[in-house]
């Protein structure tokens, strides 16, 4: 945590909600992930779970790879310095712009999700006549045990059926302006228990072994996916690394004792950002409704959905700490909730914390990833809150908060004078 007081100094000079990421935190959570990982897996760093452009430049200036999946995302790696040959770009959905996008800056694989987006895709390399590497996004025949949201394994958008692909003949012939250079596959993310991502990692070095025979593709790559989460709730804790390293040990050696020129892939978001983060909001009113203690404040659903509980399965409280203050004991039982008008905007439900006051500062810790990126920040047309990164001490702003000016001028106001002579 960083000293009281630095938390009020932002808040005065660039108001609340913020939120602020720690590069010392960003930099270890990388550090201690490739010390779990064998040396031969490279990071690459999902930018969705918080696509700022300067976390990003940090993670690489520490090594990490990026993970993509738009062309802003794209733009970012590539204005944050990362080479074109350290980019995946994946997401089932892509344009034509994207996919000439890949092809143009020569990015080193598009994760493709469909045969019909091979066929996409192999018309746009044809087209500029580059030939583009290709990894096959596999949906296994069985879903992943241990995470909280199972991406393959049943029915879905994401990836090519494994029995789909073990049908479909000799893929490089049909494809020739594509190198099919290896598989993907990606089961789920939160995951905490390390023993079910070592188990995912063998079972889809096992199908890159079993698809790439079945189809004549090459093994050169593997990205295994990921989905490592940190604990955010009471009864959770963070996984175990010593207990992945060792699994993952135990998996992967063999597989490049088979195979050692093959490149292995791992994706991380979550398990790099969201320790880094707080979201620092500001107490607004204090009052009570019937027998219970509010306090309303200036952040919540509309830059961190995840804090709020939409998407789960029932509401539990991220870390909630009072920033800013000398705090007494924890007395009160508090409902923290936000500015919009609906009872899901509730932050932290019967949360014990000092008596509050309008003015004080509270922080809702583990917040770095999947915050407004993954949040309706349009939403009563408040927008996206102000970034800071602090680095070696120094606050820097890498996100200006949206002014209504920002969020205005997209819009086109059309004035139907005649119909509101009707009106009149
Ligand atoms: C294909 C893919 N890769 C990587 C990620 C990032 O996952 P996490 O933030 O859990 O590491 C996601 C998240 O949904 C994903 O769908």
């Amino acid at each position: 945590m960083l000293a009281p007081d630095f938390y009020r100094r932002l808040a005065n000079s660039y108001g609340t909600p913020y939120f602020i990421y720690d590069a010392r935190v960003l930099a270890d959570s990388l550090r201690e992930l490739r010390g779990a990982l064998p040396a031969e897996m490279e990071v690459f760093y999902s930018l969705k779970a918080n696509p700022n452009i300067s976390i990003f430049a940090l993670l690489r200036s520490y090594g990490a790879r990026a993970e993509v999946s738009s062309l802003v995302e794209l733009e970012t790696a590539l204005r944050a310095g990362a080479k074109a040959r350290d980019i995946i770009f994946l997401g089932p959905g892509k344009s034509r712009q994207e996919l000439a996008a890949c092809v143009g800056a020569g990015i080193y694989a598009v994760v493709v999700e469909s045969l019909p987006e091979l066929d996409e895709l192999n018309r746009c390399a044809a087209a500029t006549g580059i030939r583009q590497r290709v990894l096959l996004r596999i949906n296994p025949a069985t879903a992943a045990p241990g995470s909280r949201l199972t991406m393959g394994g049943k029915p879905r958008q994401f990836g090519i059926d494994e029995s789909q692909l073990l049908a479909a003949g000799q893929l490089p012939c049909q494809y020739p302006s594509l190198h099919l250079a290896g598989v993907h596959a990606y089961l789920g993310t939160r995951i905490l228990d390390v023993a079910a991502v070592v188990d995912n990692t063998a079972r889809v070095l096992e199908m890159a072994e079993r698809v790439c025979a079945a189809t004549a593709m090459d093994l050169e790559a593997v990205d295994v996916g990921g989905g490592l989460g940190v604990a955010y709730f009471d009864g959770e804790s963070d996984p175990d690394l010593d207990q992945l390293r060792t699994g993952l040990h135990a998996v992967v050696q063999p597989f490049l004792r088979r195979h050692p020129q093959t490149r292995l892939l791992f994706e991380s978001g979550r398990y790099l950002a969201a320790r880094a983060g707080t979201y620092v909001i500001a107490i607004r009113y204090v009052k009570e409704s019937m027998g219970q203690h509010f306090a309303v404040t200036d952040g919540g659903t509309h830059h961190h959905m995840a804090a709020v509980g939409v998407g789960s399965a029932f509401r539990r409280n991220f870390p909630v700490k009072l920033l800013g203050r000398a705090s007494d004991p924890s007395t009160v039982d508090w409902h923290l909730t936000g500015p919009l008008c609906t009872p899901g905007d509730t932050i932290a439900s019967h949360v014990p914390l000092p008596a509050l006051r309008p003015g004080d500062l509270i922080g809702i810790l583990r917040s770095g990833a999947y915050g407004p990126t993954a949040s309706p920040v349009y939403f009563l047309s408040h927008g996206y809150p102000a970034e800071i990164l602090v680095h070696d001490g120094q606050p820097y702003l890498v996100r200006d908060r949206d002014t209504p000016d920002d969020l205005l001028r997209k819009q086109h106001h059309h004035s139907f004078a005649r119909m509101a002579q009707l009106v009149d």
